[in-house]
């Protein structure tokens, strides 16, 4: 991303002592899809297309994305990678935002995908990825999935444990695989989405990896696979990560994973693409066919939530709660991992107001944001989340029975539905009465 396209109202708070009002920002903080504006009428646009206009033709909550800004990521990555060599492959991790429009999107754009399941196997099929080039994860495959994977003909499989290679040898000699790492690198980050310390149900411990190589024989490893967690911000160990798998074997390819971590907030400075790409470059060794599998970095800031606020109840002394029309089912992410969001009134950004932004569930924990600064909410109020366009929807439920948001997909003015409201009637579908 260029976040200097999009300045944010970072520097206000340096300000002169005197200023007791910051002035209303001129343009949407840099977490904001690229391309958001305030237009003339001092709406946030999204894509081209005033925010406000959106919520009242497709109500809310509303899941809103500027198809541009998925597709400059994967170009960035293209880029990055094509200016220092000819030997790689970019895989979408699907499981981010697993969206027969997203893969169509980045299947044209010329990546291939990492699913970690049938189902997103399915979507990745749907979304028009070739098999060939598609790699299938998972520290459980089931039978099914195996054979469902086989019978399509996907490139590669991931090998996770021994039982799967006793499995899938069953099943498909001859298969090409790679075998997934347990490197023992620790990146910071939050411990849920940290996957490369020893202690962890994914891939082969560097001590056992030497037997499982000799236990392919009946497949075609091809590689070694690694991924040392999610939302990481230092690069340095995925330089190490590199330097560790390559000491482990010559294989023509050799996948990094994902991880490389985004703003969620507008004073955080993540790194770019290309330094992350430097960085796994460095570590690797000539010719040999570098792959890495960014998910949250594709599609993550390309994504809004549209909520409209319900009721706004101050508690004098103690805090201000802004209820919205959503919460904990469309965006679980700050329940599970204390994830920091920021929020704006879509036409009224900024603001002096602090306020706790509340969702609509029977859960006081419920609150997706512990503190933002608001231009005095009010009821009827379009508030928006930006950065939820990974691992919001995708880990969506009904809970409290709330039918899931639609998904909307704006691009130079225009906005196509990609994915409808639920319905009541939906909620009830598959309950066989
Ligand atoms: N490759 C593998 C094998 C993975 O397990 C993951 C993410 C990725 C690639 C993509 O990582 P990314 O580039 O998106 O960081 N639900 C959590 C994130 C879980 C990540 C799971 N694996 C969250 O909302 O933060």
């Amino acid at each position: 991303m260029a976040p200097a396209e999009a300045v944010a109202h970072a520097g206000e708070e340096d300000g002169p002592a005197l200023a007791t009002q910051a002035p209303p920002p001129s343009h949407p903080s840099h977490v904001y899809p690229l391309g958001s504006r305030l237009n003339e009428a001092g709406h946030l646009e999204i894509g081209g297309c005033d925010v406000l206009e959106l919520a009242r033709e497709f109500g809310t909550p509303a899941y809103v994305y500027a198809e541009d800004h998925i597709r400059a990521r994967a170009a960035a990555y293209r880029e990055a990678f094509a200016a220092r060599t000819d030997r790689f492959e970019i895989l979408y991790a699907s499981k981010a935002f697993p969206h027969v429009a997203a893969n169509r999107i980045l299947s044209a754009e010329g990546l291939s995908c990492d699913v970690a399941s049938g189902g997103e196997l399915y979507m990745a099929l749907r979304g028009g990825f070739a098999p060939e080039r598609i790699y299938l994860h998972g520290n459980n495959k089931s039978e099914a999935e195996l054979r469902y994977a086989v019978d399509q003909g996907v490139g590669h499989i991931v090998v996770d444990s021994f039982d799967e290679l006793d499995r899938l040898e069953r099943i498909a000699p001859g298969q090409a695989i790679l075998l997934r790492v347990t490197p023992g690198i620790e990146p910071a980050t939050h411990a849920y989405i940290s996957t490369g310390q020893e202690d962890s149900k994914f891939g082969i411990g560097l001590d056992e990896l030497p037997r499982a190589i000799e236990r392919c024989q009946g497949l075609e490893l091809r590689g070694l696979h690694a991924h040392l967690g999610s939302q990481i911000f230092d690069l340095e160990p995925f330089g190490k990560l590199a330097e560790v798998l390559t000491a482990m074997g010559d294989f023509p390819l050799l996948n990094l994973g994902g991880g490389l971590g985004i703003a969620y907030t507008s004073d955080q400075q993540p790194p770019s693409i290309d330094e992350y790409v430097e960085v796994l470059l460095e570590g690797a060794p000539e010719g040999v066919t570098v792959l890495c599998e960014p998910g949250r970095s594709l599609v993550g800031n390309a994504g809004v939530t549209l909520y409209t606020v319900g009721t706004v109840k101050e508690i004098p002394g103690v805090r201000t709660y802004v209820a919205v029309d959503g919460g904990m089912s469309d965006n679980p992410r700050p329940m599970l991992y204390g994830a920091h969001y920021e929020a704006d009134i879509a036409d009224r950004m900024g603001g002096e107001r602090v306020c706790a932004v509340a969702g609509k569930h029977c859960e006081s924990g419920d609150v997706l944001i512990g503190g933002v600064a608001l231009d005095d909410p009010c009821p009827g109020d379009v508030l928006v989340t930006p950065v939820t366009g990974a691992y919001a929807h995708t880990m969506a439920s009904n809970y409290n029975a709330l039918p899931r948001p639609p998904i909307v997909f704006c691009r130079d003015g225009d906005a196509r539905l990609v994915t409808r409201r639920e319905t009541y009637e939906d909620l009830a579908l598959r309950d066989l009465v």
